[in-house]
């Protein structure tokens, strides 16, 4: 399991161990876009891990395993500007290690972003072409191909994942705490973009239905809400939640940041019996029950 220190990998792999899975984490936390959360995230994992820089290292522990659920590497379309080397590195040059180590299934960690923006009238879909946008959007369309490629692998393209733990270059991180501390909410952009948010509870679900379940090999999935809620709607609840009335400080929107989008997930529930069951209004509710009581120790 690799990204164990990471916001999604930490609970997939706490998740496998307690489903009864023998579980290795696998991360290098000081190459994490936010190293300090990552090596806490580490340092406070009890199950069997080992750091390895999975660009550099020798990947032979990989080999034995039965299944590599691959999800470390560099997210996020803002800071994938000018990050083009590291990007490539930790997302392409180690995704190819990775499946060249693997001796049985890999479970890849893919974004909507590879599709660009969702149109308006129906939610994207698996074979809709894909149209990257942003150095972070294209690596990963570049770990796909690779990926896809190799005879037993499971491309999960994750939406906007949220709830506890959440990265805090992500939206929903940056607004909780910003409105705990009194400070206007900083959003790139008008607000009016929307996104297919989904808990990070739906995601761990996904992704270890895909360790098992009988998929082609070379299969990319949906993981995603299908009710797309523009970043407004979101501050709207997020204010109600904690019973303030957020102010709002708009800046540039993100290069690359698409408008729109918009999961369906009917694949997944074909191949993978998975679902999305969490309403944003309770997702968020998680989130912010997070921030409240456990971030503060963390961050
Ligand atoms: N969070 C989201 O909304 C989202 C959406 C779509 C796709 N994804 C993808 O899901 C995966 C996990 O995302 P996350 O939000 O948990 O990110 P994260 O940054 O919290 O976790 C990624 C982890 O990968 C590790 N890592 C990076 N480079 C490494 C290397 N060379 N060797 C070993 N470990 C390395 C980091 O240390 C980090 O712990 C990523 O592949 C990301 O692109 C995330």
């Amino acid at each position: 399991m690799t990204g164990a220190a990471g916001f999604i990998g930490s609970r997939v792999v706490e998740a496998a161990a307690e489903a009864g899975h023998e579980v290795l984490a696998v991360d290098a936390p000081d190459r994490a876009l936010a190293p300090g959360a990552a090596r806490r995230t580490w340092d406070a994992l009890t199950l069997p891990k080992v750091e390895l820089d999975l660009a550099s290292a020798d990947l032979r522990p990989l080999t034995s395993a039965d299944v590599v659920v691959h999800l470390a590497g560099r997210p996020g379309i803002r800071s994938s500007w000018g990050a083009e080397d590291d990007i490539h590195r930790d997302n392409v040059v180690a995704t190819r290690r990775v499946l060249a180590a693997a001796g049985g299934r890999v479970v890849v960690a893919s974004s909507s972003s590879v599709y660009g923006s969702a149109g308006r009238d129906r939610p994207t879909r698996e074979d809709d072409p894909l149209a990257p946008a942003s150095p972070y959007a294209v690596s990963k369309v570049a770990a796909e191909r690779l990926a896809r490629r190799c005879p037993d692998t499971v491309v999960l393209r994750y939406f906007s994942v949220y709830g506890p733990g959440q990265r805090p270059d992500m939206a929903f991180h940056r607004f909780t705490e910003a409105a705990l501390a009194g400070r206007p909410l900083p959003v790139f952009g008008d607000g009016r973009k929307a996104r297919s948010f989904t808990h990070v509870d739906d995601v761990v679900a996904a992704t270890l239905a895909a360790v098992t379940a009988g998929v082609p090999g070379g299969t990319a999935i949906n993981v995603g809400h299908p009710e797309p809620v523009t970043v407004r709607t979101a501050i709207g609840l997020l204010g109600r939640i904690l019973d303030v009335r957020p102010d709002i400080e708009n800046a540039a929107p993100v290069a690359g940041d698409a408008d729109r989008t918009w999961a369906d997930p009917s694949l997944a529930r074909d191949l993978l019996g998975w679902t999305p069951r969490i309403a944003l209004a309770d997702g968020l509710a998680d989130q912010i029950a997070w921030h409240r009581e456990i971030a503060p120790a963390v961050l």
